[in-house]
């Protein structure tokens, strides 16, 4: 809990051109080098939120800092802010705008003005980490919804950031592909990356988080370790999410006595690890 602070939300409103309303005094900090899940029902402001962690929209009030500095709006500042913080869209097809898939992942790290060899092997190596280096020449609109988001991934893998902010990347992606995905960004984090995730799956949050956000009609409502995640169960009940699978089963079983001991698993590997020990004694 005590790596510094990369990105800050001090009292964030925002309001959408329409008048809605997007983020309503949302306060709250990410911490450098953690894996932070953000969750909160349809509409609680989870997309508004990552849309000012790069500086793609302006708080109506409120400030959003990083690394302990109020964000500068201009235009160099903001390039420079795009390469450090990079954002996985929700919908693929807001995020891929040029023709080929190797243009398309290409265009951040020309943007940054590298040469061409380091742009090339930039973008073989994000197509690679995504499993889509055999489509690089193919249009981007001919891909299924899945290949499109793992082109979205690869094209903020390319640019290199040090905070990676995915918005609900794993829906539309099947199993293998989850996988694959959260392997890829296990690596980047074993390498110092920030990664920020929200989905609305419970048990990838549980397995996967180290601290957990739960936002609600445009604020935070609680941020905790993941191992205090389970105890929110009035609050996840009351916005509709259950707790995870695991933590409920586990608890049921260190209720009737079955398991025993500090260790608890989040995932269904650790918790049927657990019952092999348990059942070998
Ligand atoms: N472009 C827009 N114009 C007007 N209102 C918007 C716009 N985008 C979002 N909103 C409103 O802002 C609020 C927050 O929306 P947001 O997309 O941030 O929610 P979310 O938590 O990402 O939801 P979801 O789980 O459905 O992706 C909602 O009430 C939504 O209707
Ligand atoms: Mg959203």
């Amino acid at each position: 809990m005590n790596s510094p602070s990369v990105l800050t939300f001090e009292g964030v409103s925002y309001r959408y051109p329409d008048g809605s309303r997007g983020l309503e005094g949302c306060s709250l900090s990410l911490r450098q080098g953690s894996r932070t899940v953000v969750l909160g029902p349809n509409g609680a402001g989870k997309t508004t939120f990552f849309l000012h962690c790069n500086g793609l929209i302006r708080p109506s009030a409120g400030r959003v800092l990083m690394g302990g500095v109020p964000l500068d709006y201009g235009r160099a500042a903001l390039c420079q802010l795009r390469s450090r913080v990079g954002l996985v869209f929700q919908n693929p097809d807001a995020q891929l705008f040029s023709a080929s898939v190797r243009e398309d992942v290409s265009f951040g790290p020309v943007n940054l003005g590298l040469d061409r060899s380091t742009v090339k092997a930039r973008v073989e190596e994000a197509l690679e980490a995504v499993g889509m280096a055999a489509f690089a020449d193919k249009p981007v609109h001919n891909l299924s919804y899945g290949q499109k988001k793992r082109v979205c991934i690869a094209g903020v893998l390319a640019m290199r950031p040090s905070v990676m902010i995915l918005d609900e990347p794993t829906a539309g992606l099947d199993v293998r592909m989850q996988q694959d995905l959260l392997a890829v960004l296990e690596r980047l984090h074993a390498e110092g990356m920030t990664i920020v995730m929200a989905t609305h799956d419970m048990d990838l949050a549980y397995a996967w988080a180290e601290e957990v956000c739960i936002l609600d009609q445009g604020a935070l409502a609680t941020q905790c370790p993941v191992e205090a995640f389970p105890d929110q169960a009035e609050l996840l009940e009351r916005l509709g999410f259950g707790i995870p699978h695991v933590a409920r089963l586990h608890r049921q079983l260190a209720a009737r006595g079955v398991l025993m001991g500090s260790d608890v698993p989040r995932d269904f590997e650790g918790l049927s690890r657990l019952l092999e020990e348990m059942s070998a004694f």
